[in-house]
């Protein structure tokens, strides 16, 4: 597979060095407006996707509204910019991503979400936790 490059900052490299460490169950991004904590877990599940397959990224907030204008936004346009985003792969009706891997990135507003409280693997990062969070299961 050809290299992909991405322009990240400490907040990346911190995430997933600490993603890749089995010790590590939960990791808080606490941290300045515009320090560039969404747009690094973007890029830092994006990243973790292409290189694990068939794993589950659950990204949740709150509400729609607050996914759409914020995480979804970036997640999607950091995929064209990376030119890897395939309109195909992406349901826009059950907000699912699907990498050619079969890892899958879904976005769901845990007001509106059942399958929020249905526990299906460990969570290994919690960010903005009243609101806000990122679940990456191993099923
Ligand atoms: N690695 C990067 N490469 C290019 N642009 C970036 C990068 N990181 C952040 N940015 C830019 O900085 C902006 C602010 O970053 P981001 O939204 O991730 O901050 P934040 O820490 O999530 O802020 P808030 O607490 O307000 O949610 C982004 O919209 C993006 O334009
Ligand atoms: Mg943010």
């Amino acid at each position: 597979m050809a290299a992909i490059t991405i322009d990240s900052t400490v907040i990346f490299e911190k995430n997933y060095t600490a993603l890749d460490d089995p010790s590590i169950r939960f990791i808080i991004n606490e941290g300045g407006s515009r320090s560039s904590k969404t747009y690094s877990l973007c890029q830092m599940i994006i990243v973790y996707c292409i290189q694990h397959p068939n794993k589950v990224v659950s990204v949740v907030r709150k509400t729609f509204p607050a996914l759409r204008a914020t995480v979804m936004r970036d997640f999607f346009e950091i995929m064209k910019s990376m030119e890897i985003y395939d309109v195909q792969s992406h349901n826009k009706s059950e907000h699912i991503y699907t990498f050619p891997n079969g890892s899958i990135v879904e976005f769901l507003a845990w007001m509106m979400s059942r399958r929020f409280v249905v526990a299906r693997g460990t969570s290994v990062g919690v960010m903005k936790p009243m609101s806000y969070g990122l679940k990456i299961s191993n099923s």
